[in-house]
């Protein structure tokens, strides 16, 4: 019995540890910070100019047409998002999980970059 306040504090700190590396990832997330900053295109967002070489390098390494078996990390094989055609069809999808922080796996969009992927989704998704 009396190892029990022991682990009791243990598990307190390995709890409290766990909820500031959360609230490091969360609290942009609810305080509206997260994927906001404002976006400013004159001739508004296009899949060419501006959120191509993002998925490029945030989601195609994983989620591309011409990768496949391991060299797609898990990425389910009809979601992809290295050329326009995939890019759009998965385009909200996607981003609802880049809002999230939930997609890329390993390290969230820049804040910026999920802003102009948001912005490219609310504008219709223009090539
Ligand atoms: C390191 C590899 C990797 C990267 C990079 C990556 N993904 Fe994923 N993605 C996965 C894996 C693995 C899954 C399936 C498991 C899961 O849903 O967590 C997945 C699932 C998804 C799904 C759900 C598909 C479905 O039908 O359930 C979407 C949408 C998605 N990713 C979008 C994105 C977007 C957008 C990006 C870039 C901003 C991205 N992913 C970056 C590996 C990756």
């Amino acid at each position: 019995m009396r190892g029990i306040p022991v682990i009791g504090a243990l598990l307190l700190g390995l709890a409290a540890a766990a909820l500031a590396g959360c609230g490091t990832k969360w609290d942009a997330i609810q305080d509206g910070s997260y994927c906001s900053d404002p976006v400013a295109f004159d001739g508004g967002v296009t899949y060419t100019a501006h959120v191509k070489p993002i998925l490029d390098t945030a989601c195609a390494t994983c989620h591309a047409t011409t990768r496949a078996g391991a060299d797609r990390h898990g990425a389910p094989s009809g979601v992809n998002y290295d050329t326009y055609a995939e890019a759009s069809a998965n385009g909200e999808s996607g981003l609802n999980l880049v809002r999230r922080q939930s997609m890329p796996p390993d390290a969230a969009l820049a804040s910026a970059d999920c802003s102009v992927f948001g912005a490219w989704v609310d504008q219709g998704m223009p090539q």
